[in-house]
């Protein structure tokens, strides 16, 4: 599987020999690799490098920041801002959409990132991530808030970094999802999981079900179902994971299949969701389809949702491609109202999954 030749330049040179328009993307995504390497240098120092706890700020989602929070997003920032590639950026910790310094020259690109993902984590020593979304604009005028407002088809290349035991990127440019780990002893990512494929079953879930009583039928039937195992319709065990980190949990997800859950619930009206959908939802589906996968609102494709502001939240339903679609079947049922009643032994007591 691994090939100790393929660093991440070399891959990227392969891409531009097929398609030479990837050059300045190239570039950008050495930057973005760049400070990956940073963000996992600080992050391994833990307790001894000083930057555990609480920036005592709050970001624009309302999030008491953590120190790592702040100092990733400006490392992503210095890093990637002066390479000429970028129109623009959009950060989870930034309230408007950053302008790239007019001394600085500017390039088509725009890049949306949340620089610390499952931030609740870091001070445990668990997993943490960062996840990216690269946008192109016709030209390289400054982006205007609107220009980020693109579909996630439109996306040109997305990925994610997972900083555990090892620090990994995993990356799409549409063409297949590829996993490098970095090699603390070189600096250079190595291919070390080319062209990975999600198992398209899979009996295993992720999702946090402290909020079960918020949730909506569909995703109530289909954990109920998971958890009869083998007594009920499904007719084989379930496990479930959860380790509030959504790198964590979408990584472990595309190597051994799996379904992610972060749906809709009604603990907040104004919040359709948790997770945001131009820096989380977005580059994750790209990846996950790339891989193979599906990702979807549970009611229509994550890809094709119309974005209607940089920190929008939405449903989040992805992984093994079969569990996903039958999680958008049982939302269909339920909207069509022929979801009843269930051939579940749990019917009986459907009421303490429904009605309150
Ligand atoms: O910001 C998003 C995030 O930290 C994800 O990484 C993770 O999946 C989720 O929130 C955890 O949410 P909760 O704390 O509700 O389990």
């Amino acid at each position: 599987m691994r090939n100790s030749n393929m660093t991440l330049s070399k891959y990227l040179i392969n891409e531009i020999s097929v398609d030479p328009e990837l050059t300045d993307l190239s570039s950008l995504l050495i930057d973005v690799a760049t400070a990956v390497i940073t963000i996992s240098a600080m992050l391994a120092k833990g307790a001894l490098g000083g930057y555990l706890g609480s920036a005592e700020v709050e970001n624009v989602q309302g999030e008491v920041q953590k120190k790592l929070d702040v100092i990733s997003n400006d490392a992503f920032i210095e890093q990637c801002q002066w390479g000429g590639q970028l129109a623009g950026m959009v950060s989870e910790e930034l309230e408007l959409a950053y302008q790239i310094p007019a001394e600085q020259e500017r390039g088509r690109y725009l890049l949306l990132f949340d620089p610390l993902d499952g931030s609740s984590n870091i001070d445990f020593n668990v997993s943490v991530g960062t996840i990216f979304s690269i946008l192109a604009k016709e030209d390289n005028s400054a982006a205007t808030t609107q220009d980020f407002l693109r579909q996630g088809i439109n996306q040109v290349a997305a990925g994610y970094a997972i900083y555990g035991p090892s620090t990994m990127l995993v990356l799409t440019l549409g063409r297949g999802t590829h996993g490098f780990t970095l090699d603390r002893d070189s600096g250079n990512f190595i291919l070390t999981h080319p062209s990975i494929t999600i198992p398209e079953e899979t009996s295993e879930y992720s999702i946090n079900t402290s909020n079960s009583r918020f949730w909506e039928p569909p995703i109530a039937r289909y954990i109920a179902e998971c958890k009869e195992g083998s007594t009920g319709v499904r007719n084989h065990d379930f496990n479930m994971r959860w380790i509030a980190s959504m790198v964590a949990e979408v990584h472990r997800i595309i190597l051994r299949g799996g379904i992610f859950m972060y749906p809709r619930d009604t603990r907040d009206p104004s919040k359709p969701g948790r997770l945001r959908l131009m820096y989380e939802a977005n580059p994750m589906a790209m990846l996950v389809e790339q891989a193979g996968g599906w990702a979807s609102t549970g009611r229509g494709r994550m890809l094709e949702v119309e974005p209607t502001s940089i920190h929008q939240r939405i449903p989040v339903i992805l992984g093994s491609k079969r569990e996903v679609e039958r999680v958008e079947r049982y939302h269909e049922e339920y909207d069509a109202g022929t979801d009843t009643p269930y051939d579940s032994p749990l019917f009986g007591e459907r009421s303490l999954y429904l009605d309150k």
